[in-house]
């Protein structure tokens, strides 16, 4: 199939085992007894060739070592069309580092997320003569990479963890925080990693997807407390939990969506053990566990 993805990194920031993290998880995959996640990146191709990558996890270069169809073609060359990036958190830009080795392509955010890596003066590493930047705005569609097309959408969440203020509004609408709406060859894919609630917007957007990326991050919102990692929720953090009341295991039931894939899961989420209760609970409720190499077709 030529439009197909391939999930790169399943975990959120921090990855599975994290560096300095001692909870069962990280605890397990260190030990090997449950399967390590790298940082949340996506692969997406529209021809089955060229390939755009979704968020530059700080793992990219192991990720891309690992990822057989993103092998170079050539001496310098790449199948990479261009790099988008949803939001600007490390998990999500520090990659951008590791690309700087005179390869082209077109990197691609909202304007908003541009100006905070301008204002970051270590991304000049990416030589502007070699490496495009482009600013897309919300709600239209452009040429993400050949035969794919991509809209990118205002989703509820908040500016970076590092441009923090006192005061931090936790479901900001705007450019700060985006979902992308990918479509070839009839079909559609939304990759969502990031989203601290189900607005109506949303909800009418995806209804009726061939396959929905979405936020992961924690089971319930006190997990990390609960763990004893930290004080933050995860409403606090701008993302949506997968059970609750208001979770998305339940908010997505009903939207007619062929294939829901969970990304960007903390490595306090349960359903990061294959054998748990709560990761049955969430594929008998229609999700998939998304895993690093693991790739989906629409
Ligand atoms: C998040 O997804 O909440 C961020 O990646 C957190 C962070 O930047 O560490
Ligand atoms: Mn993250
Ligand atoms: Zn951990």
């Amino acid at each position: 199939m030529a439009f197909r993805t391939h999930i790169l990194g399943a975990a959120a920031g921090g990855g599975l085992p994290q560096w300095n993290c001692g909870c069962p998880n990280c605890a397990a995959a260190r030990a090997g007894q449950i399967p390590a996640q790298t940082q949340s990146s996506l692969a997406v191709t529209g021809d089955g060739e060229t390939w755009a990558i979704l968020n530059a996890s700080p793992d990219i270069r192991g990720q891309l070592a690992d990822a057989t169809p993103l092998r170079p073609t050539g001496l310098r060359n790449l199948p990479l069309s261009s790099v988008l990036v949803t939001n600007g958190d490390i998990d999500h830009v520090a990659g951008l580092l590791t690309l700087r080795e005179m390869q082209p392509f077109t990197l691609f955010a909202t304007e908003t997320i541009h100006e905070v890596l301008r204002a970051n003066p270590i991304f000049e590493a990416l030589n502007p003569t070699v490496v495009t930047r482009r600013p897309i705005a919300l709600d239209r569609p452009f040429d993400l990479a050949p035969g794919l097309s991509a809209t990118l959408f205002a989703v509820p969440g908040k500016v970076p963890l590092y441009m923090e203020s006192e005061t931090v509004e936790t479901r900001l609408l705007g450019e700060n925080t985006v979902g992308v709406d990918l479509r070839a060859q009839g079909k559609r894919i939304f990759y969502i990693p990031g989203c601290a609630c189900l607005n109506d917007d949303l909800r009418a957007r995806i209804k009726g997807a061939d396959v929905l990326f979405f936020d992961g991050t924690l089971w319930r919102d006190d997990e990390m407390i609960r763990e004893g990692l930290g004080q933050k929720t995860g409403a606090r953090m701008g993302h949506m939990s997968m059970s609750g009341p208001d979770g998305s295991l339940n908010a997505f039931g009903g939207l007619d969506i062929a294939r829901r894939v969970y990304v960007h899961m903390n490595n306090t989420n349960p359903v990061l053990r294959p054998d748990s209760p709560e990761r049955a609970e969430a594929e008998a409720a229609g999700w998939t566990i998304g895993t690093d190499g693991m790739e989906v077709i629409p």
